[in-house]
C-alpha cells in the first residue's frame, strides 16, 4: 500500500516560495493521483492514503523567541496556507502532530537506539550548533531527526515529499529503521522513498542566490511569503540581488542570483526556462524583473485570496485540524500498538 506523509513546521504564519516550490506543488500532485488510483480500489482496507502535518514539535527546537500564543496562531495560519493552496481534507488526513502523542511515544523508543554520533553529525544540526553557544543546545535540537524519522515511520509510510535539503533527515530515517530491525529481528517499516521536486528546485534568498529561501534569515526581503501583497512582491523582486553581466542567462554556478530568479519564474510561469532566456537574453535586468514578478503575482494572489478567505472563517480551519487528528490517530495508535509489542512494552 502507498502511504504518502510529510510535513512542514509552523515557525512562521505562512509558507514562503520555497516550501511551495520545493514541497506543496509535489503534495498537490500527489493528492490528485493517489485520489484518483483509490477510485479504483475495491477494499477499504487497501485504500492508499496521504497525510500532511503541521509539525509543532519540530518548531519547538527554534521558537524560543516566539510566545505561546504566537506558536498556536502559526499552527492555525499553516493550517489555513495548506488549505488555500488546494490541500483537500476530503482527499488528505490534515493534521497538527502534537495533537498525535503516538509521535512523541515513538521518537523515546527511537532516541533509545540512535546514537548520538550519528545526530551530531547531521548537516542541519552542525549549521544551527555554530549559531547557538553550548549551554543553549538542546536535547531537543539534537533529537530533531530522530522525531522526523518518527512521523514517517509512525504511520508505515512509503513515499515522502519533501524538498532537497530534507535528504539527509530521510537517510537517517532508513538506518533507524534498519536498526530497529535489526534489534527486534522483525521488518514492519517499509523503507521510505524520497520524492524531491522534477528539476529539484532548491529555492534560494533573494538576497543571496547561494543561501537557501528559509524562514529563520532575518531579513523580510530574502523570501516571498504567500501572504505577501502584490506591492511587497514586486518591491522585493524589484531589490533581488542580481549580477553586473548584461543580458539574461541560465548558469547557476557563475549567476546563482538570475538562475534563482529563472527557476522561480519559470515554476510560477509554467514556460521552460530556455523560452524565457530566450525571449530576456537581450533584455535589461529591470524588463525581466518585471516579468518575474508578474509572474509570481498571477500565480500566488489567488492563493492569498483563499488564505483571507480561511481567516475569516477559523471555526472551519479547527475542524479540519480535529477531524484529521482524529483519522491520524487511528492509524498511528494501530501501529504504535505492534511496535510497543516488538519492543515488549505494554500498551
Ligand atoms: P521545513 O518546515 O523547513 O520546510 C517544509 C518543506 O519545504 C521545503 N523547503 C524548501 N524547498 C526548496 N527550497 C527551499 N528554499 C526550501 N525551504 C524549505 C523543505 O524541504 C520541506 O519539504 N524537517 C522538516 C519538517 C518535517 C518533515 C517530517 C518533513 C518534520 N517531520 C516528516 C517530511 C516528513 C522541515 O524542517 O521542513
Amino acid at each position: 500500500n502507498v502511504r504518502v506523509f510529510s510535513g512542514m513546521q509552523p515557525t512562521s504564519d505562512a509558507l514562503h516560495l520555497g516550501n511551495y516550490l520545493g514541497a506543496m506543488q509535489n503534495w498537490l500532485k500527489l493528492q490528485d493521483m493517489i485520489c484518483k488510483e483509490n477510485e479504483t480500489v475495491q477494499n477499504e482496507r487497501d485504500k492508499h492514503s496521504v497525510l500532511f502535518s503541521i509539525v509543532d514539535l519540530h518548531s519547538l527546537t527554534s521558537t524560543k523567541s516566539i510566545s505561546p500564543k504566537t506558536l498556536r496562531s502559526n499552527i492555525e495560519s499553516v493550517a489555513t496556507n495548506y488549505l488555500a493552496c488546494g490541500i483537500d481534507p476530503d482527499k488528505v488526513i490534515l493534521f497538527n502532530q502534537s495533537m498525535v502523542p503516538a509521535h512523541s511515544e515513538l521518537t523515546w523508543i527511537f532516541n533509545c537506539i540512535t546514537s548520538i554520533g550519528k545526530l551530531n553529525n547531521m548537516i542541519q544540526f552542525k549549521e544551527k550548533k555554530r549559531s547557538e553557544d553550548n549551554d543553549n543546545i538542546s536535547c531537543g535540537l539534537l533529537s530533531y531527526p530522530v522525531l522526523m524519522a518518527a512521523d514517517i515511520l509512525l504511520y508505515r509510510t512509503t513515499h515522502v515529499p519533501v524538498g532537497e535539503d530534507q535528504r539527509q533527515h530521510l537517510e537517517l530515517t532508513r538506518k533507524i529503521a534498519q536498526i530497529f530491525h535489526n534489534q527486534y529481528k522483525t521488518k514492519i517499516f517499509p523503507t521510505p522513498i524520497t520524492l524531491n521536486p522534477v528539476h529539484s528546485k532548491k529555492i534560494m534568498s533573494l538576497n543571496d542566490g547561494t543561501c537557501k529561501m528559509s524562514k529563520s534569515d532575518p531579513s523580510e526581503f530574502s523570501r516571498i511569503m504567500l501572504t505577501d501583497t502584490d506591492a511587497q512582491i514586486k518591491s522585493k523582486i524589484k531589490k533581488a540581488k542580481t549580477d553586473t553581466i548584461t543580458g539574461i542567462s541560465f548558469d547557476p554556478s557563475t549567476r546563482p542570483d538570475v538562475a534563482n530568479l529563472l527557476v522561480i519564474a519559470s515554476s510560477m510561469s509554467g514556460q521552460p526556462i530556455a523560452d524565457i532566456v530566450n525571449e530576456f537574453s537581450n533584455k535589461p535586468t529591470s524588463v525581466f524583473k518585471e516579468f518575474v514578478s508578474d509572474s509570481v503575482i498571477s500565480h500566488v494572489s489567488p492563493i492569498r485570496e483563499k488564505i483571507d478567505y480561511y481567516k475569516a472563517h477559523p471555526k472551519k480551519v479547527q475542524e479540519v485540524l480535529y477531524k484529521g487528528a482524529e483519522k491520524a490517530n487511528i492509524i498511528a495508535n494501530g501501529n504504535l500498538k505492534k511496535i510497543k509489542d516488538l519492543v515488549g512494552l505494554y500498551h
